[in-house]
């Protein structure tokens, strides 16, 4: 009987897996891959290292480091019937949608392989490739081939700018920050896919539509036109105040799990907050006068800044539009959405949840009266 059933509302407080890729302490504020703290991966790892973790449960040794780096750079390039249908796209097409639809095709045009982990790392190899050709495409500048001889993060930043940056470490960083987080709604919605047995190209067009909404990953973009709507740091009251009143959420604050400060937004904010003290970087003054208005206001919901209030900054400071703040999130994201499906399929079991019918019942079917077949 459904009265038998209790809805969470949200899922609050299920556990709908056991895991041993990454750990949450939402009071405590600390986030550990694999056993490894943040701080510790942030401070002295990198993306393809992290990945590496991630994927395989315990850090490489130096040939296995080689190898994943020498796959992750060799699977860049796109295949040229997909390029070619991303410049047929309207230019207008925002990027999420275009990642959305262009992994789909690697669904299609990548070699077939049943293997899930080439699956990842063939999937975390070119999903910057496609995100630096729409920015390019929708310019309308000319493609910049991905390059073998540097890391994932240089190469990501050349493609899209033409240069190799010097700071393209801290941007490595960030990627770190975002690689993993749980069985948060992205990782959950692709994690449904992967119970079905379907194949990796699917699970992750799963996560990159649950990823690019504004209560998840598609907050970073918001955070940013909040800053610009804001303009100056005398406006920051009267227009947090004016949300509040339209009982709008503020974006980027809040989450389910972190009832203190998320501590990838503590990382982000101070790595900003370094930046800043050789040079002006936009909008940092506004988003500290926000972060201490939002927490006063809010001091009995605790609700903090998350990941998604600082990063916008520090990609803005990449000169990465807005637009395409998703989809750095989702570049990295790549790697605990390929991972959970990995580790969910050892011991598979179809998502199949209930819902509780509240509609009519017993009703008897009746032939429209005056309309002709
Ligand atoms: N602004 C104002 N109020 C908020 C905010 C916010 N950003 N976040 C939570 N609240 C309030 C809610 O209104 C609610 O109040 P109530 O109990 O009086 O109704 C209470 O805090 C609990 O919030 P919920 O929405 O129930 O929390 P939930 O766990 O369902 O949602 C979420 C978490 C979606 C992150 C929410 O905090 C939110 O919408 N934040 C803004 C969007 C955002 O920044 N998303 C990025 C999250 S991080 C990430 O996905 C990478």
């Amino acid at each position: 009987m459904d009265v038998n059933f209790d809805v969470k509302h949200g899922l609050e407080g299920v556990a709908v897996a056991i895991s041993s890729i990454s750990y949450i302490d939402g009071e405590k504020g600390k986030l550990v891959y694999r056993g490894f703290e943040i701080e510790d991966l942030v401070e002295n790892s990198n993306f393809e290292e992290t990945s590496y973790l991630i994927w395989f449960g315990s850090l490489p040794n130096e040939n296995e480091l080689d190898f994943i780096k020498s796959m992750l750079s060799k699977k860049r390039e796109l295949p040229k019937k997909i390029v070619k249908m991303m410049k047929e796209l309207p230019k207008n097409a925002h990027p999420m949608d275009v990642l959305r639809s262009a992994v789909s095709l690697l669904g299609i045009y990548s070699e077939k392989t049943n293997s899930s982990l080439e699956n990842a790392i063939n999937l975390t190899a070119k999903i910057p490739t496609i995100i630096a050709y729409w920015y390019r495409i929708k310019n309308e500048m000319k493609l910049i081939r991905p390059r073998e001889d540097l890391n994932h993060s240089e190469n990501f930043l050349y493609m899209m700018f033409g240069e190799v940056s010097e700071k393209s470490d801290i941007f490595d960083k960030a990627l770190i920050l975002h690689a993993e987080q749980g069985m948060n709604a992205s990782t959950f919605a692709s994690t449904v896919t992967a119970s079905t047995l379907s194949d990796l190209y699917s699970i992750i067009t799963t996560a990159i539509g649950a990823l690019k909404g504004p209560l998840h990953g598609g907050a970073n973009e918001r955070v940013l036109k909040m800053f610009e709507e804001i303009k100056s740091i005398d406006n920051v009251e009267n227009y947090i105040d004016s949300l509040i009143l339209k009982g709008e959420k503020i974006m980027g604050f809040g989450h389910r799990i972190y009832k203190t400060y998320d501590p990838r937004a503590r990382i982000l904010k101070n790595w900003i907050k370094n930046l800043f003290i050789n040079e002006r970087i936009e909008y940092f003054e506004i988003a500290l006068k926000v972060e201490e208005y939002v927490i006063k206001k809010f001091k009995n919901k605790k609700i903090f800044p998350n990941v998604d209030f600082y990063s916008g900054i520090l990609y803005n400071y990449f000169r990465i539009p807005s637009e395409f703040f998703t989809t750095i999130f989702a570049m990295a994201r790549i790697v605990g959405w390929t991972a959970h499906a990995m580790e969910y399929k050892k011991n598979n079991r179809i998502f199949r949840p209930r819902s509780i019918y509240k509609g009519p019942k017993g009703l008897k079917y009746r032939e429209v009266k005056g309309v002709e077949n």
